[in-house]
């Protein structure tokens, strides 16, 4: 299972990729107005960030028309080659999709909320389908239902489009989401973060430490 983060923020990147964690980055709309924020300019953030990743970097499309999306979406595909065009799962997405696939240019089909929007975006040829499981959790379903449930019609059918799992809040999501056997999952920073530490592993290392301490002291290694 791949691991991508979910953000906009540099430092962030740089941080995850040098634990060897970093397999590629979502960004959304929202994640990158937080940077602009910051008084970056969007060219130069998506650069960054682009030069900064080792792998696939989806930037998502603005417009919602499909003549103004593909503009857009020819504009991210020609920046690198890790740039993957996140299109929002539209009609005029659909053929946006479509399109772009036939160039060549891989496509993230995002705002997926169930399996059969996930099976339309993977038949115009989406490279990577975003269900986003815990938004359906915020009104009372159990996003994680539909990884499984896209999961098995992908495998009936033969489809090769990769599921990434998005709109990831806790750690149990990515288990579940490992379990299934999604291909990707998108985590926010705090989650990928939460996932690398464990009561008892703090616990035992702290033993280990003051039983040695008991003979050496803190001396040096004697090595
Ligand atoms: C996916 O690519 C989206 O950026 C993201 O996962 C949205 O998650 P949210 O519901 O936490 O905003």
């Amino acid at each position: 299972m791949k691991i991508f983060l979910d953000t906009a923020n540099v430092d962030e990147i740089k941080k995850v990729r040098d634990w060897g964690l970093l397999d590629g980055v979502t960004t959304n709309p929202s994640l990158a107005a937080k940077e602009l924020a910051k008084g970056i300019s969007f060219k130069e953030l998506v650069a960054q960030i682009l030069k900064e990743t080792p792998g696939p970097v989806s930037v998502e499309v603005v417009a919602t028309d499909y003549d103004g999306m593909l503009k857009q979406a020819l504009r991210i595909g020609a920046l690198a080659d890790n740039a993957v065009v996140k299109i929002p799962m539209t009609l005029p997405g659909l053929k946006t999709i479509k399109t772009l696939t036939e160039k060549r240019i891989p496509v993230n089909c995002t705002l997926i909320f169930n399996p059969l929007q996930a099976l339309f975006a993977a038949k115009a040829g989406a490279e990577y389908v975003s269900p986003f499981v815990g938004r359906l959790d915020d009104i009372g379903e159990d996003g994680m239902s539909i990884i499984d449930e896209i999961k098995t019609i992908f495998i009936n059918y033969n489809i090769k489009t990769k599921i990434l799992v998005a709109s990831i809040r806790n750690p149990v999501h990515v288990l579940r989401s490992a379990i299934i056997g999604a291909d990707v999952v998108t985590m926010p920073f705090e989650v990928v973060s939460k996932l690398t530490s464990h009561p008892k592993t703090d616990e035992g290392l702290k033993r280990f430490l003051d039983d040695w301490k008991k003979d050496f002291g803190d001396g040096d290694f004697p090595l």
